[in-house]
């Protein structure tokens, strides 16, 4: 973790009327919450014209919506992903506001919440935004969902969304008791009551968790984040060594914690989780989730991350099995939205040079994982200079098989400063370009994304 005070990043936010982005890096907070200042945006290079593109291999079944993605400027190889909560993307006269109207740095995910598109970090509420008919991006502004009562303080960039139920499950975590939070949202997007969760006993960094058909299940890190650590000269975040890593599970439906247990994960420190299900009968739960390495460096030097499968017996209540799905260095996985919280088989996840370079992707058969520490079954480099964006699965329409569908990414040539939009064949074992989009203005590798549908869009 960078310990200077992280310098404000310029936000770009290109639009285009054929492919709208948005300007949101990832943020792993170093500090509780602060005004942030705004940057000035930079310089972008000159637009082509946004007609220019190419295809290989054109299809009529392309997914059809926007990748939204960070789009800020390039960090640099040294900067720190906590130096990156930093970085304002709002508008100026949001800037202005005080604390009470948000901090205002909504640049780590994307999600949809009730129909609702917000941007999110993990320090702030969500921001409303929304498309406009051209194609541009507009901060309608800070969200309160309604419902539940009390105020609706922080909430984690990564909610996760049963597509079945269209419900919303979410957290927020915090440096005063309770350290962490539970909480949902119905399919219209009203908030629940929250559910603290007082068995968390330090502030940690959550900055995931995953859902099953019952459960939640949240990670307590290595990671702390402690004002006194302040006056042992140490930054706000860093890494405990003495504190041993938990997995906590908790009912989905819970009013309160009562039913919630924790189990002790030794060199268990989940950044982002894949997935979650439940087996025999919910005897059983699986998680799939990157694990980091050296939690130590964690937060400066992030380049040593593996993907595991984390086995649970829920009726003992404890970790039975850990399964290292690959072996190279992979974070930002994505699956087929349609099984999140069910058991899947296919993950899509980036290959990390370092954080936060995406060099390219590969594609794990998790089926593989009793036998095997490599599930990859497919894989795709970027080529020299180049860096994407978290991938991202877009089922092809009328698809029945769990991989039937595309891999849509930004690819960004740092040497050409040239971006594009690739949409990439999820079956096909080089992960093949189907289509290149150049797009009209650079996109710097970026880090959270997600693809909403045209026929969402139309519904905001
Ligand atoms: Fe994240």
């Amino acid at each position: 973790m960078s310990k200077s005070a992280p310098s404000p990043r310029a936000s770009t936010a290109p639009t285009s009327k054929t492919a709208p982005t948005l300007s949101l890096p990832l943020s792993l907070p170093t500090t509780t919450p602060t005004a942030t200042e705004c940057s000035t945006p930079s310089k972008s290079p000159a637009a082509p014209p946004p007609s220019a593109a190419a295809s290989s291999k054109p299809s009529n079944t392309k997914p059809s919506g926007t990748l939204a993605t960070p789009s800020s400027p390039t960090p640099s190889p040294s900067s720190s992903v906590a130096s990156e909560l930093q970085c304002c993307s709002r508008p100026p006269d949001l800037c202005r506001s005080n604390f009470a109207d948000g901090i205002g740095p909504a640049n780590t995910g994307l999600a949809l919440v009730g129909g609702r598109l917000v941007a999110l970090a993990e320090t702030d509420l969500p921001y409303k935004i929304k498309i406009t008919p051209d194609g541009d991006i507009e901060t309608v502004g800070r969200h309160q969902f309604g419902g539940g009562g009390e105020r609706f303080l922080t909430m984690t960039a990564h909610p996760k969304t049963d597509p079945e139920t269209g419900e919303t499950f979410a957290f927020r975590y915090f440096v005063t008791a309770p350290f962490l939070t539970f909480f949902r949202f119905d399919s219209g997007g009203i908030k629940h009551a929250d559910v603290d969760i007082f068995s968390m006993n330090s502030a940690s960094l959550v900055h995931d968790f995953a859902i099953t058909k019952n459960f939640a299940v949240f990670p307590d890190p290595q990671i702390v984040i402690d004002p006194l650590r302040i006056l042992i000269g140490k930054p706000i975040m860093g890494a405990e060594l003495g504190k041993t890593p938990r997995l906590g599970v908790i009912p989905r439906y819970a009013v309160d914690e009562k039913e919630m247990y924790w189990m002790e994960a030794p060199g268990l420190n989940i950044v982002h989780t894949v997935n979650a299900w439940e087996e025999d009968g919910g005897d059983k739960i699986v998680v799939v989730a990157s694990n980091v390495l050296c939690v130590d460096r964690a937060l400066s030097d992030l380049d040593q991350i593996n993907l595991e499968k984390i086995v649970i017996d829920a009726a003992e209540k404890k970790i039975v099995g850990r399964y290292r799905v690959s072996r190279r260095n992979l974070d930002f996985g994505a699956i087929n939205a349609r099984y999140t919280g069910k058991k899947n088989r296919y993950v899509y996840a980036a290959v990390l040079e370092s954080m936060p370079k995406m060099v390219g992707l590969v594609k794990l058969d998790l089926s593989l994982s009793d036998s095997s520490e490599d599930c990859a079954v497919a894989s795709r480099m970027y080529g020299p200079g180049c860096y994407g964006s978290e991938p991202v699965f877009v089922a092809r329409e009328g698809a029945e098989e769990e991989d039937d569908g595309y891999l849509v990414a930004y690819v960004n040539n740092e040497k050409t400063e040239e971006s594009h939009f690739e949409v990439m064949d999820a079956k096909s074992p080089t992960l093949e370009t189907v289509a290149a989009v150049k797009l009209p203005r650079r996109v710097p590798q970026g880090f959270h994304s997600i693809f909403v549908k045209q026929s969402d869009l139309l519904k905001m």
